[in-house]
């Protein structure tokens, strides 16, 4: 029985205002979580907001209804509570900051009780053998960085690695050659939100750079390590022009749907990210007929990490895989049914970290426990590998 919820400001990555919670229960189980925030949100995320307002509204509204009666186990219960007592259909009154903070510290609470690790009391005893594939963060630009890529992100994706712990290592190690290389071409560079090298270079010269980069790291470690994209298309597309605006050039939707399908062919890119824009079903269907057997088409912004968004998608047939975001949906259960039918319909899931970040490693145990095939966590940083370093320990208790 949660016997008490404190709520308080930290800090995150980016160095903003987050919100904290900690849920403690009867039996003296505890559990801390954090919510993350992004920068290019989707249109159609729950709503987060002002951490001192969510907090606010989350003790008036909430905390109230779950203490003394909600059980930290019963996540479900936890959960269409936090619903009930914010009444919007998109967390706009309590903030899915407060809500996804909540949700997230009682399943730990939750797993505290029971002294299990977070991924076996959210259902590691069911996962099969895998660990999920981190995807590399190791180029970006787009709202993560000013002056960098207009593709926000140039991921690496350690396919053939024989363990999670080599699979890391190799993300570090190409975003660390991608550093060499950008030195030897005399590039400057800081690095953007998530910790990828945010060089002020065109889209083709960062293409040149991370393709070089994968095949040296490839031939050092002697697997396979695929290239992948996040094109956080909606953030490139003008709806008065119906055009997607990059630096040098501009593209309609055809042009687009084209040029993303030459990117594919010619980078055997095993991985794009909303390559088109969050409102444009057919044009993600068009992509996905074209190219889908070859890589995953994966929906952020387009689904949300909304089952009533996926729907629509698997309807169109408009993608072949999802992000998961809790903090776009605002909680673990929502989370976990978005995965779900994405499962039963044939979409891979992706768990994902924000641009914003804590310390917080839900999401490291989210996807384990649902035997998600990749996770979305950074390459470097702090905030990146407390996830990181948290999935070789997970590998390591379980293996
Ligand atoms: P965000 O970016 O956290 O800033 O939304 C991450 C992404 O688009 O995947
Ligand atoms: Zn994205």
């Amino acid at each position: 029985l949660i016997t008490d919820i404190r709520l308080r400001r930290i800090l995150d990555s980016r160095g903003n205002p987050t919100v904290e919670a900690d849920v403690v229960t009867e039996s003296g189980g505890f559990g801390r979580a954090a919510a993350p925030s992004g920068a290019s949100t989707g249109e159609y995320e729950a709503v987060e907001r002002p951490p001192a307002e969510a907090i606010a509204a989350a003790r008036e509204h909430a905390v109230g209804r779950l203490v003394g009666d909600a059980y930290a186990g019963n996540q479900r219960e936890v959960d269409s509570i936090l619903h009930a007592a914010d009444g919007t259909d998109d967390f706009s009154e309590i903030g899915a900051n407060s809500a996804v903070a909540i949700s997230m510290a009682a399943a730990k609470a939750g797993a505290d009780v029971l002294g299990a690790p977070l991924f076996q009391h959210l259902g590691g005893a069911f996962r099969g053998e895998n660990f999920p594939i981190p995807l590399g963060n190791v180029v970006g630009g787009g709202e993560h960085a000013a002056d960098a890529t207009d593709i926000q992100e140039f991921l690496v994706a350690p396919v053939g690695a024989p363990s999670v712990e080599d699979a890391v290592f190799a993300n570090a190690a190409v975003h660390s050659t991608v550093a060499d290389l950008l030195e030897e071409r005399d590039v400057p560079c800081g690095k953007g939100d998530e910790g990828a090298w945010a060089p002020s270079i065109d889209d083709s010269e960062a293409f040149e750079i991370v393709d070089e980069a994968v095949s040296m790291v490839e031939d050092d470690v002697g697997f396979n390590i695929g290239f992948g994209l996040d094109v956080a298309g909606a953030e490139l597309y003008d709806s008065e022009s119906e055009t997607y605006e990059y630096s040098d050039t501009s593209r309609d939707t055809d042009e687009q749907i084209a040029y993303i399908a030459e990117l594919v062919r010619e980078y055997d890119l095993v991985y794009v990210e909303d390559p088109l824009d969050e409102n444009d079903y057919d044009a993600f269907a068009d992509l996905t007929d074209e190219v889908g057997d070859q890589t995953l088409i994966c929906g952020d912004d387009l689904f949300v990490t909304n089952t009533e968004r996926l729907i629509d998608g698997i309807e169109r047939d408009a993608a072949n895989s999802i992000l998961i975001k809790p903090n776009q949906i605002g909680t673990l259960t929502d989370a976990f049914d978005a995965i779900e039918l994405a499962t039963q319909n044939g979409y891979d899931s992706v768990i994902s970290h924000r641009s914003g970040e804590t310390e917080d490693t839900t999401i490291a145990h989210l996807a384990v426990a649902t035997d998600a095939p990749f996770i979305k966590t950074g390459a470097v940083g702090g905030e990146r590998t407390a996830k990181l370093n948290e999935l070789i320990r997970i590998a390591d208790d379980a293996t």
